[in-house]
């Protein structure tokens, strides 16, 4: 007797990131476009945002490239229509300290404004789940001990971070008003291929390799807590898939490393001189240590950081090395004109 089988096909889930063209969501969409995923990518290509980052997988049939802004709402409206999208990872902001203090504008239009159409649409839309990227800087600053639990009150003191919680709260009180789906991940500092490099650790690859001054603030003894843009991602992932509403999760590696120890160990591979550090101003209201607690989402979600920081900082510095042309490329006359402003009076 023959038997008929019915096939059932899975529909692939359509999952909106933004901010795809930057630092963390090109690394996010390279390890994750061979899932069976449809990734609808909004971008505004601002300085931060570059085609280029995606040029790998751009031609794959399951990955779309929207230019845009978050805060547009009718353009993302647009987009949700008609693609029937499923779910959103919020990764587009305007996402560097220093900038912030210059001018807090573009800070709050796109991490509060665009968070809170992204969240509007989300609820209007009855999108199935919206994960919100945050960070670590939403609770402000530790003394030499402790770390940051996902229960710390949220304190943030740059104009970047008060935007960043801004835009955490708003997620919190869409979940309790209006009952969405929503989580926020946050996590420590990132480093990896494709960082735009105004961030610590490319603009110290790039200084010294120029034979340039390395500016470094204060007395260089800040403290952050490393983690590899790829444990990022996969913690990211992690969240998506299985975590709940109105939770937040702390993602870090424990990796504290004071900024002079990075920078030595950045000439040190390259085989530069130390004379090349020079101490500046300090960043006002410069946050003296970040550490984080990820306990959290290790029990509940089985998620660990697995790349090992010596072993990562030797491989960023090689991509570097081998990625001067996409470096040249990024750098162009508008990071100029901020480079001068931030570093051209110390
Ligand atoms: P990035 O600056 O490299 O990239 C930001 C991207 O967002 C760019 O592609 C930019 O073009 C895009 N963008 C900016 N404004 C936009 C707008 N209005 N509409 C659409 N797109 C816009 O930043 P990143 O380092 O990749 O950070 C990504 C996210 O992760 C941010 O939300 C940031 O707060 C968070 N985060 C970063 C770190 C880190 O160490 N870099 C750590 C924790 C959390
Ligand atoms: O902690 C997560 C955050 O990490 C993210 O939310 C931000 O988006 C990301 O930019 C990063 O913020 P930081 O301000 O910590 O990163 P940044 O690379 O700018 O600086 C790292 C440390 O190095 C900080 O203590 C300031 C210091 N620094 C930075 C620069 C650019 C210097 O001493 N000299 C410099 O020129």
């Amino acid at each position: 007797m023959y038997k008929n089988k019915m096939v059932v096909l899975e529909a692939k889930e359509n999952i909106l990131i933004t901010g795809g063209c930057g630092f963390i969501g090109s690394n996010f969409i390279r390890k994750y476009i061979g899932r069976n995923i449809n990734i609808f990518n909004v971008d505004d290509l601002t300085y931060a945002g570059n085609l280029e980052n995606l040029k790998e997988i751009e031609e794959k049939e399951n990955y779309h490239f929207f230019k845009g802004k978050i805060q547009d709402k009718e353009f993302i409206k647009q987009i949700l229509i008609e693609n029937n999208i499923d779910s959103i990872i919020n990764f587009a902001a305007e996402s560097h300290v220093d900038r912030s203090i210059i001018d807090s504008a573009p800070f709050i239009e796109t991490n509060i404004k665009g968070t809170s159409v992204l969240l509007d649409l989300t609820r209007e839309f009855n999108i199935k789940k919206y994960v919100q990227v945050s960070t670590d800087e939403v609770y402000g600053s530790l003394g030499e001990i402790g770390k940051f639990t996902e229960l710390t009150p949220i304190s943030p003191n740059s104009p970047y971070s008060a935007s960043k919680a801004s835009a955490d709260h708003l997620v919190m009180a869409y979940v309790h008003t209006y009952g969405i789906n929503a989580m926020i991940t946050r996590c420590s500092n990132n480093y990896g291929p494709f960082q735009f490099p105004e961030k610590l650790i490319p603009l110290m690859i790039m200084n010294a390799l120029n034979n340039k001054e390395l500016p470094v603030y204060g007395d260089g003894m800040n403290v952050r807590d490393w983690i590899h843009v790829d444990d990022h991602c996969s913690g990211i992932w992690a969240v998506y898939q299985n975590g709940k509403s109105g939770e937040s999760y702390n993602i870090g590696s424990d990796t504290e490393k004071t900024n002079i120890e990075i920078v030595k160990l950045i000439l040190n591979i390259l085989g530069k001189p130390e004379s090349l550090i020079k101490y500046v101003k300090d960043r006002p209201g410069h946050d003296r240590r970040y550490a984080m607690d990820s306990s959290k989402i290790q029990e509940l979600l089985g998620w660990k950081a697995v790349i090992n920081f010596d072993e990562g900082i030797k491989n960023t510095v090689e991509w570097y090395l081998n990625n001067l042309d996409w470096c040249n490329r990024i750098i162009d006359g508008s990071y100029m004109e901020y480079y001068n402003l931030q570093y051209g009076n110390n």
